[in-house]
């Protein structure tokens, strides 16, 4: 991460307010003295995301999203911290000198750049090699499967040489190196061969990102051999976990929904017949971060997997991440047919387009999957089943869509529907009188005392962070060894360097934690509400408690920890006890 200096990150930093670049991301409100939005990390309808410019943070009440401007810019934009520097740097007017970047660093961006540059040669070459007397047969059998020029062209579909070295050749005419060729996944090496094209005499499928550049690609054969698809592997420039097959098409489709299918055929037909909003996923399962790239576009995706056993299996899956990511999902039913490419070569567009009108909402889709692991001619299971059921009821949080899916359902199983509301209440009041979904998270520092002991010290470390007049006042009191959490006592060791250095900035905390997880603490601890606090005195009170609870569970992990017959941290631990019965706390 660090290549360039702190310096210039810090100037870029200051020179990048978040509330300016997040509003040039998504709407900005008002609210209080602060701002709000729309999370685009997960996304319910409500703001829950905060902005705060006086901290130069961001925090996402409810998924736990949050960090600085940088984050935000490479979690928005799915960039490296580099990039991120890049694109806030262009923004601010800062020139990046080139010499801040190490060696290291600069080969893997370059790598990026010079396998994004070399598949695009090789889709030009793929797509070359289809319309030469060898390609006859690969163009025959995409004709054969109905696709027209016009499709053939707009998906920049290909194929690739039959001796297997076609493609190596070329990019070597090129003057590309083989250690850069093995990089970008389009070759493979062995003793015996020495480097090979790993595709040969397949129909090839080039795989782009958002801003349609070459990331990657997939190959069919044309008969039955197997594998019957292969792919590229995953290389710098492909993740196969953030991107979606047809995504730089049917993001600009204006459609009211997305189609979320499984094979690149089943894309490549549904745009042709029309459905251009269709993509899917690279050969892998649907992914948490696929599920937030497609709420970015819309509110609605229409499963389309196969009707087979996988297929359904691999939908119920999906659903609950589509949820998760605030997107409303439904069911297409393709009966008879395997895939929507094959029911649109059977039955065409018109009909496709009455399946996508009368598509099952994924929550009967749900109960459609639960009700087979019952017995429903079973009393017993019968009651089961309709308490699992009245479980998931309560998950919607809106009354009027609760009471519209309670009707529903009883209507479905021919149940009265009072006799269901009346089942749903039981089961809200057994699980806590809450709809599920909609429990209230407990306030910060009164969670039980087993998982007490990070929330204290994240409340302490929130406290500490507010701005730098808090900070040394804390610090009269409390030292980076009160803190048993390593995160929290690296962050106030770090804010304690920043303060004494004169530039106290929480902000640039997350650029010592690169694990996600800790990103995921620290914003926990810096975005932590803090109790609002009528007056001075109840918030010395209430810092007094928190100081106490954190030096008290500091001095329990000590005496725990300690060697016996550790003299001498024995005393240390007997000053700290009388030390804490004397704390009073002034935030003067
Ligand atoms: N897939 C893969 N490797 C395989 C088989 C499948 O990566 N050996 C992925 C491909 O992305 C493929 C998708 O899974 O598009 C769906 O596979 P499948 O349903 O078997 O194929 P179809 O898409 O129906 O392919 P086709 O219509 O060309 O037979
Ligand atoms: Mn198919």
């Amino acid at each position: 991460m660090g290549f360039y200096s702190q310096e210039l990150v810090e100037e870029i930093r200051s020179r990048s307010d978040i509330v300016d670049v997040i509003s040039g991301y998504i709407k900005l409100q008002r609210k209080g003295s602060g701002y709000v939005c729309v999370c685009p990390f997960h996304n319910d309808h409500n703001p829950s995301m905060n902005v705060n410019r006086p901290r130069q943070m961001y925090y996402c009440f409810s998924c736990g999203a949050g960090g600085d401007v940088f984050r935000f810019v490479m979690d928005y934009e799915n960039l490296s911290f580099p990039e991120a520097v890049k694109v806030l740097a262009d923004r601010a007017g800062i020139a990046l000198p080139e010499r801040e970047e190490s060696r290291e660093e600069r080969e893997q961006r370059d790598l990026k750049d010079r396998i994004l540059e070399v598949n695009k040669l090789a889709a030009q070459f793929y797509y070359y090699m289809l319309r030469q007397p060898e390609g006859r047969q690969a163009h025959e059998y995409l004709t054969g499967r109905g696709l027209s020029q016009e499709t053939i062209r707009s998906f920049g579909l290909g194929c690739s040489g039959k001796r297997g070295n076609e493609l190596y050749q070329y990019l070597k005419s090129k003057g590309y190196p083989d250690s850069l060729l093995k990089e970008s996944g389009l070759m493979n090496a062995d003793e015996k061969r020495g480097m090979y094209d790993r595709f040969w005499n397949r129909v090839m499928f080039p795989i782009m990102d958002t801003r349609s550049r070459v990331i990657g690609f997939g190959g069919r054969v044309m008969g039955d051999a197997k594998p019957k698809y292969l792919n590229s592997p995953e290389t710098r420039a492909f993740d196969k976990s953030r991107n979606l097959y047809g995504l730089h098409l049917a993001k600009a489709s204006r459609k009211p929904n997305m189609i979320l299918c499984e094979g690149y055929m089943d894309v490549i037909a549904l745009h042709q017949a029309g459905f251009n909003q269709a993509v899917a996923s690279l050969g892998t399962a649907f992914t948490q971060q696929q599920s937030v790239i497609l709420k970015r576009y819309t509110n609605e995706v229409l499963l389309t997997y196969d009707s087979d056993d996988a297929g359904v299996r691999a939908a119920a899956r999906a659903i609950p991440i589509l949820k998760d990511a605030g997107l409303r999902a439904r069911v297409i039913n393709m009966e008879p047919y395997k895939d929507p490419d094959e029911f649109i070569r059977a039955l065409g567009a018109e009909e496709f387009q009455k399946r996508i009108d009368s598509a099952e909402s994924s929550f009967f889709f749900e109960l459609r999957i639960l009700e087979r692991n019952y017995d429903l001619k079973d009393p017993e299971s019968k009651t089961a089943f309709f308490r699992e059921v009245s479980g998931k009821l309560l998950e919607f949080e809106a009354g009027i869509e609760r009471n519209n899916y309670i009707e529903a359902t009883a209507a479905r199983y021919h149940l009265s529907t009072e006799q269901l509301r009346k089942l749903v209440s039981q089961t809200g009041e057994r699980l806590g009188g809450m709809p599920r979904a909609a429990a209230p998270k407990p306030p910060p520092g009164r969670k039980k005392p087993d998982d007490m002991e990070p929330a204290a010290q994240r409340l302490l470390l929130g406290w500490m962070s507010a701005d730098e007049k808090h900070f040394r006042s804390i610090s009269r009191y409390v030292e980076p060894e009160d803190f048993t959490d390593p995160l929290c006592r690296k962050a106030v060791e770090l804010l304690k360097e920043q303060t004494e250095a004169g530039m106290f900035q929480p902000a640039s905390l997350y650029q010592y934690f690169t694990e996600e997880e800790d990103q995921k603490k620290l914003s926990a601890a810096l975005g932590a509400q803090l109790p609002s606090l009528g007056g001075r005195t109840e918030e010395e009170k209430a810092l007094q408690e928190t100081i106490l609870r954190v030096k008290q569970q500091s001095i329990a992990w000590q005496t725990e920890n300690m060697e016996p017959g550790d003299m001498d941290t024995l005393m240390k631990i007997v000053r700290k006890r009388r030390e804490i019965e004397k704390l009073h706390i002034s935030l003067d």
